[in-house]
């Protein structure tokens, strides 16, 4: 027999049931503001965070910032106004980010970084980070050359480097971490290093400066992305020589692009670097949101694919 006890409970339960399935079924908003659509990388990271968000049935307010930090603040700040459910951003440049952050935790709204990390006075100001580790990929690039200049024992190499966009993480860290490693031969020296902002036409640029000085012959190019190695084959080309024969190439991202120079013979090797993100984002959102527990740091596992590996790859390639 059902004890009045017993039966106020569950009469109580099923009164309240309608009101917590309602909070539970209003769809999630996140607030998402891009670097840009600066390269092949980009588009495919953009595509993938819209899909997924779709996919999980979360509202998503994108925002693309121009590769300008100036653009993410305002965006964020918005974002703010609107009082979205979380923010998710993929920081431009690593610094000048405490005011803004400090004002989304005033507001009570959880921030996930993704793909690149922040300088911050105070690591709490973000719920977690989610992305590469660029710092490995500039040592897996490193570590590749080294192994190619072994063959060669004794022989000099002159680097040119292609950096990308100045003051941001997957820059500072690629180049850090490349210097790391080629440390370990003398013979290994980076005459030359620029920013060629990440993008084709400015890698391209770069290139042609480079080629220009004429002052000292160049054996590598390290780009820190596919893009602008791409840009510079075509500047490389134009010069008359040969990029892959001439000038040894190393990138980073392993974009589609990059496989079909790898095939051409163009290009060495590519890093990987993995843009598909977006459906580790939304589950943590969720997580976030539901006031789970969650990792401050989630990296990616990422490859390494020379050109001989380039033809049996690429049909495996998403991005
Ligand atoms: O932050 C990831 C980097 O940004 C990619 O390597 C590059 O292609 C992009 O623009």
């Amino acid at each position: 027999m059902m004890t009045t006890l017993l039966r106020r409970t569950l009469l109580g339960a099923a009164l309240l049931a309608p009101l917590v399935a309602t909070a539970a079924d209003k769809p999630l908003v996140m607030g998402f503001s891009q670097v840009g659509a600066e390269s092949e990388w980009r588009s495919a990271n953009t595509a993938s965070v819209k899909a997924a968000a779709r996919q999980a049935g979360i509202t998503l307010k994108f925002a693309d910032a121009q590769q300008k930090q100036e653009n993410q603040v305002k965006a964020i700040r918005t974002f703010i106004a609107q009082k979205v459910d979380v923010i998710a951003f993929s920081p431009v440049v690593e610094s000048g980010w405490d005011t803004v952050l400090k004002e989304a935790r005033a507001a009570r709204i959880p921030v996930i970084l993704t793909d690149r990390a922040v300088n911050v006075s105070d690591p709490s100001l973000y719920v977690s980070f989610i992305g590469s580790d660029f710092v490995e990929e500039g040592r897996k690039a490193g570590r590749w050359l080294l192994e190619r200049a072994a063959k060669t024992p004794g022989a000099s190499l002159n680097i040119v480097e292609l950096q990308g966009t100045v003051g941001s993480a997957p820059a500072i860290d690629r180049k850090k971490g490349f210097e790391e490693v080629i440390k370990a031969n003398p013979k290994l020296q980076v005459i030359r290093s620029q920013s060629g902002e990440f993008t084709r036409a400015k890698g391209k640029e770069v290139m042609e400066a480079f080629l220009k000085a004429k002052d000292k012959k160049i054996d590598v190019l390290y780009a820190h992305n596919d893009d602008m190695a791409i840009g510079a084959i075509q500047a490389i080309e134009e010069a008359g020589l040969k990029p892959g024969k001439d000038i040894t190439i190393i990138s980073i991202d392993g974009v589609k692009g990059a496989f079909q120079a790898m095939l051409a013979g163009k290009l060495n090797v590519t890093i990987e670097c993995n843009p598909l993100l977006g459906p580790q984002l939304m589950e943590l959102a969720r997580k976030v949101v539901a006031g789970q527990p969650v990792e401050k740091r989630i990296t990616v596992i990422e490859g390494v694919f020379p050109a001989e590996v380039a033809a049996k790859e690429l049909p495996n390639r998403k991005y």
